[in-house]
Parts: structure tokens; sequence; C-alpha cells
């Protein structure tokens, strides 16, 4: 089943299910603007209606000159000044990043490029899925490559613009293990609606597992069919726009795929990883994500398309 029809029923692309400080502090906001909105709403119609049903007369001047400036004026600055006073303070940190891991996530069309950059510099590539170790604060640097996205994951936190040429920053401290999805969240294209991707909360110690494991080379193919797939990779010329680190594969226009089988989801958060979906895709790239870069390889054998998704599968 697509991943996107589970998001709705699951409450895992919600901001009313925070699993992270920013979120709450962005809930938080949620409750105390709709609380006042209503208020107001409320203060407005009892006007109304004495206005109206219980005092149908003509006011004294006096009071109308009061009623505009108190309700019109004053009334709206105080209101409005406090909330502004109340949110203002939560943006920075929702922008700090601190000295540790950061991450840089670049909107593609219609993909994300993830880069991990650990403390000492170095960095590790990934694509279509984001990591994060929970009860701590990792900073996110966004940017994109050919038009405006919007980067966001309601459950963690605020939205945010990726805009080329100019870097905006991020940054989530989740506080529940789990899986939550992300999607972008402006018009960028015929497969806006299918740019998404899985943001996976773990342990700081089952993150750092992970980290050394999506830090290593791709996998040997670990059967004949995976072997053979292997060779339909080579053959086929994928390595050209893909990365496979380790192999010749070097290519950096498509999605890096050393680790793709480890992924939970496929083509940016639209299907779940498996063989199955994988020669799906392969062969009707086009049909699934309408305008993206890479040709559909319906021209393969089914089992030329069995041993490639069998080989990716395996790239753990
Ligand atoms: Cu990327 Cu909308």
């Amino acid at each position: 089943m697509p991943l996107s029809h589970l998001a709705a029923c699951e409450g895992r692309q919600s901001v009313l299910n925070p699993a992270g400080r920013d979120a709450q502090d962005v809930l938080g906001l949620i409750w105390v603007m709709f609380g006042g909105a209503l208020l107001l709403w409320v203060l407005l119609g009892a006007i109304f209606v004495y206005v109206t049903r219980v005092e149908p007369r003509e006011m004294p001047r006096r009071w109308g000159e009061a009623l505009i400036i108190g309700g019109g004026v004053i009334f709206p600055v105080v209101l409005l000044g406090a909330l502004l006073a109340y949110s203002l303070p939560m943006m920075a940190p929702q922008r700090a990043a601190e000295a540790g891991l950061k991450v840089h996530i670049t909107a593609e069309q219609w993909w994300w490029r993830v880069d991990y950059e650990l403390p000492d510099g170095r960095r590790i590539t990934s694509a279509n899925e984001l990591r994060l170790p929970v009860g701590r604060r990792t900073g996110l640097v966004l940017n994109a490559h050919k038009v405006i996205h919007a980067f966001w994951v309601p459950a963690l936190g605020g939205k945010v613009d990726m805009i080329p040429g100019r870097e905006t920053y991020l940054s989530f401290q989740p506080e529940k293990p789990g899986v939550y999805r992300g999607q972008c969240a402006e018009f960028c294209g015929a497969s806006h609606a299918l740019m998404a991707f899985e943001t996976v909360v773990m342990t700081p110690e089952d993150f750092a597992a992970w980290l050394k494991a999506e830090a290593a080379d791709a996998a040997p193919p670990a059967s004949g069919e995976a072997y053979r797939g292997a060779a339909v990779f080579a053959r086929e010329g994928c390595g050209g726009c893909h990365t496979l680190r380790g192999t010749q594969a070097r290519g950096q226009v498509g999605p890096d795929l050393t680790h793709v089988g480890s992924r939970k989801s496929l083509g940016a958060g639209i299907l779940e990883m498996t063989e199955d979906h994988l020669s799906r895709f392969i062969a009707h790239t086009e049909a699934l994500k309408p305008e993206v870069a890479m040709p559909g390889y319906d021209h393969l054998s089914l089992e030329d398309l069995r041993a490639l998704a069998a080989y990716l599968k395996g790239l753990t």
C-alpha cells in the first residue's frame, strides 16, 4: 500500500500529535491563538447581539468613540502585541544549531539529498529519509537546487522554505522515538505532492549504530540474483546518475543508493520499500512520479528487473 495512504489514520503527519519539543511549542501557540480567536469571536458576537437585539437604540457619541478607540485600536494592539511577545522567543531555539551533528538537506525535483555532517567534518551522504537521535537537538541546513520547496515534519517542528541560492535553518529536538512523515509544503512542480520522506527518530545508541552502518560502502551482492542485478545496474548505466559508494557508480544527479534497501520508503516517501515496488518504480518511473528526470526502464526483461530489485533491496 502506498505510504501516503497510511499517513492520515496514524497521525504520523499531524501538528496535533507532537513528538518533539519544537512541535510542542508550535502546538501551544496554536491553542493560545485559537483560544484568543474564539474569545474575540464570542466577544464580538455578544456585542453584535447587544446592539441589534437587546439595546437597538442609537449609542451616545462618547460611547461610540470609546468603542472605536478602545475596541478598534487599543485592544488589538495589546492582544497582538502580547501574542507577538509570546511567540517571538519561540523562533530562536527552533533555528539554533548546536555543536554536534548537522544535517544538510537539499530539495531536488522531487526528492531529498540528505548529508550528515559529523562534528569532525566528515560527511555521510544519504537520501529521501532523515534519521535523528531522540532527546538531542540536531541542526538542519536547508537548500534547494532548482525551485523553492518547503521542509515540513509536522510532528517534529515548524515549516521552513528551501530557497535556491539561500541557505535556511531549522533544528529539531525529537522526544519520542518513532517514524514521522515529512512532506514538501511548497508547490514545486508536477510531483510536488509526491515529495515526502520518513523521519526515523531513534535512541542515541541505535542512531550511532545506524550512522556507522550508513557510513560504510555498499554491500556486495549476496545472492546469485543480486549478482545478476549488479550486472544489470552496471550495464544500464545507472551509476551515471546514482552513487553506490565503494563501486564504480559515482553519479550525482539522482539519489545516493548506497544503502537504499535499508530505507523505509521508495521514490521519496511514495511507496513502501519492497522488491516489488523497486521493480515497478524502475520500470514505470514517469507514471509513478510525473516529470521526474529518471526515464522508466520498461525495456528491461522481467528477470532483469527482478534481479535489479533484489540487488538494490540487499543494499542495506
Ligand atoms: Cu518540493 Cu513541493
